[in-house]
Order: structure tokens, then sequence, then C-alpha cells
């Protein structure tokens, strides 16, 4: 049994469907349901009894320490964040409550179960927290990728609220011993995203022949892995890290946000071409930069490749054109998550 927090958003769905699908033992998925939150995410589980949801906040330290002693989990995954810097920078509020406190509150409630454990149970725990390349800060062009000891130098609100979370983490396992693991990874892509970050908002706004939005002049760097890659990476540094230690987690895919947008824009050209046969790339309107947008970010995966022996199986082309063919597939989880269709079951299951 492990329970993960955040198992409706985005990654977490992918890593609670490919946990399950692995035969690899129970979850206990405990999720806000946030705009971001989606059962849908889960359809494909149908009524998996190994897969026990649960809608709550991280930061309710009760309801956590209740799940904890009733289901003895020998893992928590912590996926549960605000995730979008746009969100962050229009309302940093949330992002301090559920990132920052949140985490505060899930640390004590975890400490109080693993203090509590006989000793063989708490020698095999673990706390595994999801965290981000962003709080690494901006690099320059002819920079060093981010290894595990660059210093910490967020710049928005969500990567600073990340970076605490971070140190939190390293706290509770300098101070108290807890047993955690803490993964900074670059951006994700694939099924399940939710169309607010640029790949699944670009796809859906060519399919829609709305504008393609581009902040700047598209040239800011990211560093893009398949999400199913990620997955596989979270498993894997749960499965033999070592204690306390901090594993980077990237694709190697550097490409500036232009790239990724006619990559995108020559993908549908061909698989879903427009009804006049001219280019996606017509619809690229270039837009006012985020405040503050970090210029490039580059992950030095060398720890984990060379310690636990991962490397994503997904080249770039690869990932884009499975992800591709999954928005072309599921138009009704777009239509539902953009019309807010998926929030109206919700607000039923849990009318107060
Ligand atoms: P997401 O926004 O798609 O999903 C977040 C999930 O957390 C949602 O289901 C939401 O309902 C839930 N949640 C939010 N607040 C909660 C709370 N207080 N209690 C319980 N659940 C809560 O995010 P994502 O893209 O899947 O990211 C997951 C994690 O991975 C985050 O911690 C994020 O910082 C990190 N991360 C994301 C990326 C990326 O590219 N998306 C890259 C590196 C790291
Ligand atoms: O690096 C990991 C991070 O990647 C995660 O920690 C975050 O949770 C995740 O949201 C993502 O953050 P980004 O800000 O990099 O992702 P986003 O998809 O919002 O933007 C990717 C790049 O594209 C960024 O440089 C901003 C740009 N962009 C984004 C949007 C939404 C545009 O040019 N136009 C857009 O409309």
């Amino acid at each position: 049994m492990i329970l993960v927090t955040g198992g409706a958003g985005f990654i977490g769905a992918n890593f609670v469907l490919d946990w399950l699908r692995g035969n690899r033992g129970p979850v206990v998925n405990l999720d806000k349901l946030t705009y971001a939150g989606n059962l849908e995410n889960l359809a494909a589980l149908g009524g998996d009894p190994h897969h026990i949801f649960v809608r709550g906040d991280i930061g309710d330290a009760e309801l956590v320490g209740q799940l904890l002693a009733e289901h003895r989990p020998r893992a928590v995954v912590n996926f549960a964040a605000e995730s979008h810097v746009d969100r962050s920078i229009l309302g940093p509020g949330e992002f301090i409550q559920t990132n920052v406190v949140g985490s505060f509150r899930l640390l004590e409630a975890v400490r109080g179960y693993w203090s509590a454990l006989p000793a063989d149970e708490q020698a095999e725990f673990r706390f595994l927290h999801v965290s981000t390349d962003e709080v690494y800060g901006s690099l320059g062009a002819d920079d060093a990728p981010f290894a595990e000891t660059h210093r910490v130098e967020p710049n928005s609100p969500y990567s600073a609220s990340k970076a605490a979370s971070d140190h939190l983490v390293r706290a509770w396992h300098h101070t108290y011993g807890l047993p955690v693991l803490t993964t900074n990874c670059s951006n994700n892509y694939g099924p399940y995203q939710f169309p607010e970050k640029l790949i699944p908002l670009v796809i859906h706004h060519a399919l829609q022949g709305k504008p393609l939005p581009i902040y700047g002049n598209g040239s800011n760097v990211r560093d893009w892995l398949f999400v199913g890659d990620h997955c596989t990476a979270i498993r894997v540094v749960l499965e033999k890290g070592r204690l306390g230690e901090i594993y980077n987690i990237g694709g190697c895919n550097e490409m500036s946000n232009l790239e990724v947008v006619h990559t995108l824009c020559d993908i549908l050209d061909r698989e879903a071409p427009r009804s006049d046969h001219r280019s996606y790339r017509e619809q690229i309107s270039f837009v006012k930069d985020r405040p503050g947008h970090d210029r490039r970010y580059a992950i030095d995966a060398g720890k984990i490749a060379g310690e636990l022996d991962w490397t994503p199986a997904e080249t770039f082309a690869s990932g884009i054109a499975k992800t591709v063919r999954w928005y072309l597939d599921n138009t009704s989880w777009v239509e539902h998550v953009t019309s807010g269709t998926y929030r109206q079951w919700l607000d039923l299951q849990y009318r107060p």
C-alpha cells in the first residue's frame, strides 16, 4: 500500500495509472480536487478495488493521520501542489497555502505515523517529494545544466513555494530522521495535462482555430520530458534512492518555446490538417511576456542515470507524437475540461 497525494492531477494520475497497471499494490489517492484535479483522469481504473480515492487536503493533518493509521502505507508520494506559474503570479496565496503550509502539515502527520511504526516498518518507509527544476532559477544560454548541487534561486511565487517545501523536506530528514527522497524534474508533457500549460493549450487552440499565444519572442528554453518517463523515474527513486538525497530528472530535450510550437503545428498539419490546408503556424501570435519569465531550464540527469540506472525511454519526437495522438483521440476529455463539465459530476458527488 502507498499513499499518493495529488493523484487526480496530470502527473499524479499518470503515476497512479502506471502503478496499478503494473500490479504494484494498492494506492490510497488523496486529492483536494482543485480545478486541476479531475477524476476523469482515473476513469480507466473503473472500480479497481486497489484504488481508494479520498477527497481531501494535504493540509488537513487529522485526515492525513487517519488515512495513515487506517491504511499503513509503506510510502507517501507527494504530488499535491498548485502547479501553474501564471496562476501563481496572478494569485500567490493558494501556492503558499498548499505548497508550503500544506507540505509542512503533511510532513508532520507523516512524521507522527512513521515515528510510531515498528522498527522494521520504519526502516522500509519512504516519503518521496515531487518537485521541480524551477527551484534552481534561470540559466544563461551557455551555463551548465542544473545539477543537484546548483544553488536554489527561485524566481516565481510558484517556484519559491516549491523551494520552500523542498527545504522543509530536507529539514525533516536532517532533524527528525524522516526517510525522505526529493525529485526535481523538468517540464512534463503527455496525456491528461490541463490545457493551461503550453503543449495542451497549443494543441487545443490550434484545433479550435484560435491564436497560439507565445510569450515574448518564443526564445525561452525548457527541457521536455514525457510524463511516463517521469513516473518511471519516481518509481526507481522510491525503490533504490538513497535517503535524504535529491535526484534531478530531465529529458535531455532542450527546446525553445517557438521550436515546440512549430513541432506541434507540423504534426497537426499532417494528422489533422486545417480545412483550408494552410499551416497551423499561421495561428501563432506573439503576446506580452510572463513577468519574471525564466530564460532557460536544463537538467543534468547524470546522478539518477549513474546511481539508479534511469534514462528516459521516449525521445521528444516519439513522446510528442504520442501526446498529439492522445489529444486527437480524446476530444471529449478536452471538451469536458475546457467547458468545465468535468466539475459537474464532482459537484453532484461532493455536494455538502
Ligand atoms: P497538477 O496541477 O496537474 O495537479 C495537482 C494535483 O494536486 C491536482 O489534482 C489538485 O487537485 C491536487 N491538489 C492541489 N492542492 C491540493 C491540496 N492542498 N491537497 C490535496 N491535493 C491538492 O500538477 P502536475 O503538473 O501534475 O504536477 C504534480 C507535481 O509535480 C507538483 O508538485 C509539481 O510541482 C511537480 N512538477 C510538475 C512538473 C510539470 O511539468 N507539470 C514538472 C516538475 C514537477
Ligand atoms: O519546469 C518544470 C515546470 O514546468 C513545473 O514545475 C510546472 O509545474 C509546470 O507548469 C511547468 O512550468 P512552465 O512555466 O515552464 O510551463 P508552462 O507550460 O506554463 O510554460 C512553458 C513555457 O511556455 C514557458 O516558457 C512559458 C511559455 N508559454 C506558456 C503558455 C501557457 C507561452 O509562451 N505561452 C503560453 O500560453
